[in-house]
């Protein structure tokens, strides 16, 4: 075992701290996934034990998408039965795994996502299907004139950077999101195990050392940005994203 990776699986134990400290900007969340979505993308974005080190199935992969975009649809057309299926919004695509699913419903979607990495691989994977299309964002603000989109979701990704870059996001999924739409996003609120809502967790991405930090986001400011940008929230429902030590809700808004 190389030093670096001795010191990250130790470090907290050694040292009674955190092995890194928290990214304050978008630079560096930029760096952490493009790093792991170099050496172990489908674990990076679904990290379940005993898919590390490249064993995801890429089949299996995009089927876990496919199933939860049919979930969150009737979940949708329970809430807005009429939605139109126009152009859909998947904030921080990844490999564009919830985007192809996505691209089964909608006459188009634009996946986005901070990681050139990530949107290299997401562009070839995605390559068969030409009404997806995947775009850089390197800042809070999204690439999108007001009210382009039916549809926004996003899950697995505000639950990744600090509270302070995660709630100009929720306005910017208001601002972007056509009347009578749907934005449905999952945020975690609080770790119900820790005292602090900010941690960074040790992994190795085949045998390469990185971290994944994770954040909550209080539901009472992440409703109060949603009304800031002129959203209504239809429902808040718990979710198990974030796994058991976290609280955390998907949030249904229209506007
Ligand atoms: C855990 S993966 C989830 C990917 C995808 N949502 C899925 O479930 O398949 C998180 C993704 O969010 C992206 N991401 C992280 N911070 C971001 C930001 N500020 N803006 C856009 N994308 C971001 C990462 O690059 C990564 O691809």
């Amino acid at each position: 075992m190389g030093l670096k990776l001795f010191l990250l699986r130790n470090w907290r134990r050694l040292t009674g701290r955190t092995p890194y400290p928290l990214h304050e900007d978008l630079d560096g969340l930029k760096s952490n996934w493009d790093k792991m979505g170099r050496h172990d993308p489908c674990y990076a974005i679904c990290t379940q034990p005993g898919k590390e080190n490249r064993q995801w199935d890429r089949e299996e992969f995009f089927g876990t998408g496919r199933k939860e975009i049919g979930e969150a649809l009737a979940y949708t057309a329970s809430l807005v039965p009429d939605l139109k299926k126009r152009r859909a919004l998947d904030f921080g695509c990844g490999l564009g795994r919830l985007s192809q699913a996505l691209g089964a419903h909608f006459a188009r979607v634009d996946g986005v996502d901070i990681s050139d990495e990530m949107l290299r691989q997401a562009r070839d994977l995605g390559a068969p299907h030409k009404h997806l299309h995947f775009v850089k964002i390197g800042s809070t603000r999204l690439p999108f004139e007001p009210q382009t989109f039916d549809f926004v979701y996003s899950r697995l990704v505000l639950q990744h950077m600090k509270t302070d870059l995660a709630l100009p996001y929720v306005r910017e999924f208001v601002r972007v999101l056509a009347p009578g739409g749907l934005a449905l996003f999952q945020a975690p609120s609080r770790n119900l195990v820790l005292e602090r809502s900010s941690i960074s967790c040790p992994h190795e991405f085949a045998g390469h050392a990185a971290f994944m930090e994770m954040h909550g986001h209080p539901r009472g400011q992440v409703e109060a940005a949603v009304a800031e940008a002129g959203g209504r929230v239809l429902a808040v429902r718990a979710d198990d994203s974030a796994g058991p030590a976290w609280e955390s809700f998907v949030y249904a808004v229209t506007r």
